[in-house]
């Protein structure tokens, strides 16, 4: 595959040569480029971009040839920005940060403030030569992107001229539902062509998500037990420690559904189940998890009571006695009925999992900060123990372990040592940070680069935005309808009574 002057892979050759030069390459760094953020002062711009942006800049991933600027519409000068944005970095160390660090302060709806935008970012073409190429990155709370779409195209900001690029990465939630997704996107495709376009969803960047597909698609043992033959059913869970802490205004409009199951859960269900690509090419995965993600069955309007369950944490339970319940949060009605935590389960109607239930589930304020894929398989079908020792044995299992504590855990039964024979459970496990002494770049690193480079097999395609609100949907709108009180449950318990009788209904336990 050749790379163009714009430093994406151009698909030239097979799909397959791309793909390779795209995603395998660990000598990867950005073409020169300027990263413009909407939303510079904002909360991820300090916790996650700016930070990325430094890794990238101290691995030697950025060129002199990079710059910085950030937009919002607090009052802020270029120097004001860096000390908010950079904290006490050592920009001035940095060839690719040094000098390059500028603000653009304006209303997203201001034309004037694209006016001032696109001179500066011409200014910085000829003074740090960053060749025409910016990657517009969307920051904002989701209200503001069409403004900022509708501005930059007004500034002719979205072409891109010559042999440069011109990339937009939209955060997260894509949509209100589908509706407005496919309203954002109808937005978006007026002033962008769909290959300049990366919806981020930084679960992808995170390098034991990445894991799933070579520890399915980079062996063969684990192929032929991968199905409806002797996978019994799957559990997904993301679980968090954490409350909504400061985004409670947000949350209020977003809920563990919106939040985290319609993208971070269903893209990691999306990769543990589809089928295995033709190639690691962007669009032969996308493809892939979209073929799934259509095979997911709706359910019908009388059985979301039994498919879906919902809690919202209430003050209590030993470690988090001190912090408030989600109606004390600041930012949060104290009649709210948004939900802190969501379970599901899901039925995926293909060959593969035909009669396989899947299990998600999500929520905040629970006992640990945990994000695993469990596969739990079939008892044999016949034992030749007791009755007794099946009861004291777990299933066997293959747990991946995508955060914390990354790696992989088989679980079996094996013969406790001694005269009688007895089975108990044990396990073998699979360290990341043992095995490797590799460092490992936190998502957003990963995702900024690709979005840098021009690979979009990490960022999620329109389709795909709309088939996860296919799935959520309905349930929302079950809730919005629903005016019980909506169950409750302790901080640092594992989420409402009802999330055990969802699942304790087919005769399974959450692990
Ligand atoms: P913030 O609430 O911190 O908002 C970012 C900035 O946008 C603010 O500093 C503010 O800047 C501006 N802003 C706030 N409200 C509005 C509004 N109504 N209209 C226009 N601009 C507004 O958001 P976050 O930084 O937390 O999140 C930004 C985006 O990233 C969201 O889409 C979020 O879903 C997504 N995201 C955030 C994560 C996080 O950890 N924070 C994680 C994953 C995704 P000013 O007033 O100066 O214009
Ligand atoms: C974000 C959600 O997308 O993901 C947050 O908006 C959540 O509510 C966060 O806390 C979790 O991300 P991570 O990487 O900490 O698991």
């Amino acid at each position: 595959a050749e790379t163009r002057a714009d430093g994406r892979a151009g698909l030239v050759g097979s799909a397959a040569a791309a793909s390779l030069d795209a995603s395998f390459r660990d000598d990867r760094s950005a073409p020169p480029a300027t990263m413009v953020i909407f939303g510079a002062s904002g909360d991820l711009t300090r916790r996650k971009l700016i930070p990325a942006v430094l890794n990238l800049a101290r691995h030697k991933r950025l060129t002199q040839q990079f710059a910085v600027v950030g937009v919002a519409r607090s009052q802020l000068d270029d120097d004001q920005f860096a000390a908010a944005a950079f904290g006490d970095a050592d920009t001035r160390s940095m060839p690719s940060l040094h000098g390059g660090i500028r603000y653009v302060s304006g209303g997203y709806d201001d034309p004037a403030t694209y006016a001032r935008l696109a001179e500066l970012l011409v200014d910085l073409d000829t003074s740090r030569g960053v060749a025409g190429n910016r990657l517009f990155y969307l920051a904002t709370p989701p209200q503001a992107f069409p403004k900022i779409i509708n501005g930059l195209a007004g500034a002719g900001l979205n072409r891109p001229t010559g042999d440069s690029f011109a990339r937009v990465v939209i955060e997260k939630p894509y949509g209100h539902h589908e509706t407005s997704a496919r309203a954002l996107d109808a937005c978006v495709h007026r002033a962008f062509d769909e290959s300049q376009v990366f919806r981020i969803d930084h679960y992808l960047g995170k390098n034991t998500v990445q894991n799933v597909m070579a520890l399915r698609f980079a062996n063969a043992i684990f192929q032929p037990i991968w199905n409806r033959s002797w996978v019994d059913h799957v559990q997904i869970t993301v679980a968090e420690t954490l409350g909504v802490g400061s985004r409670g205004s947000f949350y209020e409009h977003a809920g563990a559904m919106r939040d985290i199951v319609q993208n971070h859960v269903l893209q990691v269900l999306a990769l543990a189940l589809m089928e295995p690509p033709a190639s690691f090419s962007a669009e032969a995965i996308r493809n892939e998890k979209v073929k799934l993600l259509q095979a997911i069955r709706l359910p019908g309007d009388r059985d979301i009571d039994d498919l879906a369950v919902r809690g919202q944490y209430t003050r209590g339970g030993t470690r988090f006695e001190l912090m408030p319940g989600y109606r004390e949060e600041p930012g949060v009605d104290p009649l709210s009925r948004t939900e802190t935590y969501a379970a599901m389960r899901l039925d995926v109607d293909n060959w593969r999992w035909a009669g396989v239930p899947f299990y998600v589930r999500t929520g905040k304020r629970l006992p640990s900060r945990v994000t695993e894929v469990v596969l739990q398989f079939q008892r044999p079908p016949h034992l030749p123990i007791s009755a007794a020792q099946v009861r004291e044995m777990d299933p066997d299992a293959l747990i991946l372990r995508i955060q914390p504590d990354e790696g992989i855990t088989l679980r079996f039964g094996a013969k406790v040592p001694g005269h009688s024979f007895r089975v108990r459970s044990a396990s073998m496990e699979f360290s990341y940070g043992d095995t490797f002494r590799e460092e490992s770049p936190e998502a957003y690193e990963r995702l900024l680069l690709d979005a840098l480079i021009g690979d979009p097999t990490l960022f999620i395609r329109s389709d795909e935005v709309q088939q996860c609100w296919r799935i959520v949907d309905p349930i929302i709108d079950r809730w919005s309808q629903d005016d019980r009180p909506i169950p409750t449950y302790e901080a640092a318990s594992w989420g409402p009574m009802d999330a055990d009788r969802l699942i304790g209904r087919s005769g399974r336990v959450w692990r």
